[in-house]
């Protein structure tokens, strides 16, 4: 992307499905919403190769023509996203096939099995083409490859797949008798005696090999990633100087986001909030925050959001008057420099035609296109926010091996679901208006005066040591239940869990001991409230109890603890509070770490952050709430969105304002 020139404005770009006629329309149109940037040719590899190694460019010469003359940049898709039907017709094993055995044909889209060597070698030469035609063209901004990688196909069970994870395995482990150790197989009679016998965990007649399981996560991840990278390498060598992306999709469980990081150049968002969610702003918070995260700070960019409804869950709300705005401000506040939609114009046949669109089949005299344009031009506006960065105090740490591992069967609960263990702790710093990055546990953590750990069930030695020596050289870190339990092959570290933070936490739990579903305890002490999910027999080893369970089973027993340790301190917390007993935790522990908010005394649901360049900060409020809100500052400010405004240090936000 362009660097830091302009907060880029704009949206997919489909032109294949309406008449050439249309697309001068579109290039007027655009200009009139303060369009900066489209993606291209996400789903146009059917119409430019209709027949294997047949090209027909001559159209999309004329689109990218059209975008260039216009002066608007082109994030410009590698077109692989959704093969052509004569490519299963020629190779039927490129189609993916679910745990069961059964096929999942073409008709939809992402029909590829992402092993497949015929998928990626027809993909690769398809993008060896289109980079060589449009290397030198004057639109060319950013690559963006494939589409939303896993979203519909998020791992194949095929022989195709079954081969290559044996590859992956051998690569992995070397031997069989390593792979026989790391898997556990001793159990359940499961002992492999070469690779060859090793197949992905089909549908079995019981709980398949966890480890197993979590492998075939892990070599589902590399195997899409492998798809990005034999494309990115395409591209890289044709277009070295040429930025590349791929549009991630939020908490996506298939994709390791921090794993893919390195790869682009750019991290990219798709996110489609639902507005019948009256909290949907605060999970969008979560995976904004990670996008900012991933690149250490990058501005990345929000690749789609829809302007209105989707068509895609079960009853399709339109955003209300200014929600699509204050919604994409939220993205920019968090760290965006680009706002695109899916998509420009609204499809008239196909599965998305009731999904909306910049332009909407109504024409541009409509609410959509209006507020579109509004937002056009003000991003417009404050071109110098782009560039500018944030940072925080506190950091949010997430895995997606843990991750993978934690909802595994065959555990205490199968209720913990890590997405909403992770956002309940975020969600509690971003009511008490706390900048927070979201990082994985490999990372360097000095820079941060609160660690929290919202859950890693699976830890490996190393990342316990680097939260041992983070604490110890002073930081405060919050860990919850069910950390540290498993190693890298979901195998138990006996002697007391979690062995390897004992030390750090002070403390040793015994046993587990879940909660029925909506059975709830009461905890007292320093906090009180009720819990609810989860709790364990803990025996304090040098940590204090915080609170304690009053009733239940474990009456009397420790339920939060805090052990001073080297010059910081490590808080434990063994069960799932209620919402405002666990802003009561995070408050203690946030007064004790002196981690603040971005504006003190802020009103309800309202949002602030910063972001700062050479010599300028912006601060920027987002009134997420029903009604208005006013907003106190320590000192007079110019609001950048009113520009004849004088500097004022009481900001008036109205329901869904921006400042
Ligand atoms: C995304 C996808 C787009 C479009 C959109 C509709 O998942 O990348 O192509 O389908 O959803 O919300």
């Amino acid at each position: 992307m362009t660097a830091a020139s302009r907060l880029h404005f704009g949206g997919d770009y489909n032109p294949e499905q309406w008449p050439e006629e249309t697309w001068a329309e579109d290039m007027l149109l655009m200009k009139e919403a303060g369009v900066t940037m489209v993606t291209a040719g996400i789903f146009s590899w059917a119409k430019v190769e209709p027949r294997p190694g047949e090209y027909d460019f001559g159209w999309f010469d004329r689109v990218m023509d059209h975008l260039g003359d216009a002066g608007i940049r082109v994030c410009l898709a590698t077109m692989t996203a959704s093969p052509p039907p004569w490519l299963s017709r020629l190779h039927p094993e490129v189609l993916p096939e679910s745990a069961d055995g059964s096929r999942r044909w073409p008709g939809g889209r992402q029909h590829y099995c992402p092993s497949s060597p015929v998928y990626r070698t027809y993909a690769a030469r398809l993008v060896e083409r289109l980079a060589t035609r449009y290397a030198e063209h004057p639109a060319l901004d950013t690559w963006h490859v494939g589409n939303e990688y896993g979203c519909h196909t998020r791992q194949c069970y095929c022989d195709v797949s079954a081969a290559d994870f044996r590859r992956w395995l051998g690569e992995r482990y070397g031997t069989v008798e390593e792979l026989n150790d790391a898997w556990s197989t001793a159990f359940w009679s499961q002992r492999y005696d070469t690779f060859d016998e090793v197949l992905p965990p089909r549908l079995a007649p019981t709980f398949a090999n966890p480890a197993q399981q979590l492998d075939y996560w892990r070599f589902s991840d590399d195997a899409l990633r492998q798809c990005y990278l034999a494309e990115h390498a395409v591209l890289r060598r044709v277009t070295p100087d040429v930025p590349v992306t791929t549009n991630l999709m939020p908490q996506h469980k298939p994709v390791d986001a921090f794993a893919w990081a390195p790869h682009q150049d750019v991290m990219s968002l798709d996110y489609y909030q639902d507005p019948y969610d009256p909290m949907a702003h605060r999970v969008a918070a979560f995976s904004f925050d990670l996008m900012r995260s991933a690149r250490d700070g990058q501005p990345w960019m929000l690749l789609e959001q829809a302007p209105s409804a989707v068509n895609w869950r079960p009853r399709n709300g339109p955003k209300k008057p200014g929600t699509m705005r204050l919604w994409s401000w939220q993205a920019v506040a968090q760290g965006a420099d680009a706002v695109l939609y899916f998509q420009w114009r609204q499809s008239r046949g196909g599965a998305e035609k009731f999904h909306s669109a910049m332009l909407p089949h109504a024409g541009t005299d409509t609410r959509v296109f209006r507020e579109v344009a509004d937002l056009g031009r003000e991003l417009a506006s404050v071109p110098e926010i782009a560039g500018t960065r944030s940072r925080a105090d506190a950091a949010l740490l997430t895995d997606w091996n843990s991750w993978w591992a934690l909802e595994l069967d065959s555990h205490p609960s199968t209720s913990l679901d890590q997405s909403l263990i992770n956002r309940a702790h975020h969600q509690t710093l971003f009511e008490a208006g706390v900048a927070c990055d979201i990082l994985p546990p490999d990372r360097d953590l000095s820079a941060y005066r609160l660690v929290v750990v919202p859950n890693l069930y699976l830890l490996t030695e190393d990342d316990a040591r680097r939260l041992e020596a983070y604490v110890e050289g002073g930081g405060h870190l919050l860990v919850s239940f069910f950390s540290g339990i498993v190693d890298e092959c979901d195998r138990i570290r006996p002697g007391g869990y979690p062995a390897h933070l004992r030390r750090l936490l002070g403390l040793r739990t015994e046993e587990f001991w879940p909660l029925d579903e909506g059975a709830r305890v009461s905890v007292h002490g320093a906090l009180n409230g009720t819990a609810d999910l989860w709790s364990e027999v803990i025996h304090l080893e040098g940590a204090e109890a915080v609170a304690r369970f009053t009733d239940g089973d474990l009456a009397g027993g420790p339920a939060v603890t805090r052990h001073a340790f080297g010059s910081g301190t490590a808080w434990y917390l063994g069960t799932r509070l209620d919402a405002t007993a666990m802003r009561a935790l995070m408050d203690q522990v946030r007064a004790a770490a002196d981690v603040r908010p971005v504006l003190p005394g802020l009103p309800a649901h309202v949002q602030a952050t910063v972001r700062e360049g050479a010599g300028t900060r912006f601060l920027f409020l987002l009134n997420h709430g029903p009604g208005s809100a006013v907003v106190e500052l320590p000192a007079p400010l110019r609001d950048r969105l009113r520009p004849d405004a004088e500097p004022a240090a009481t900001v008036t936000l109205a329901p869904r304002g921006v400042a």
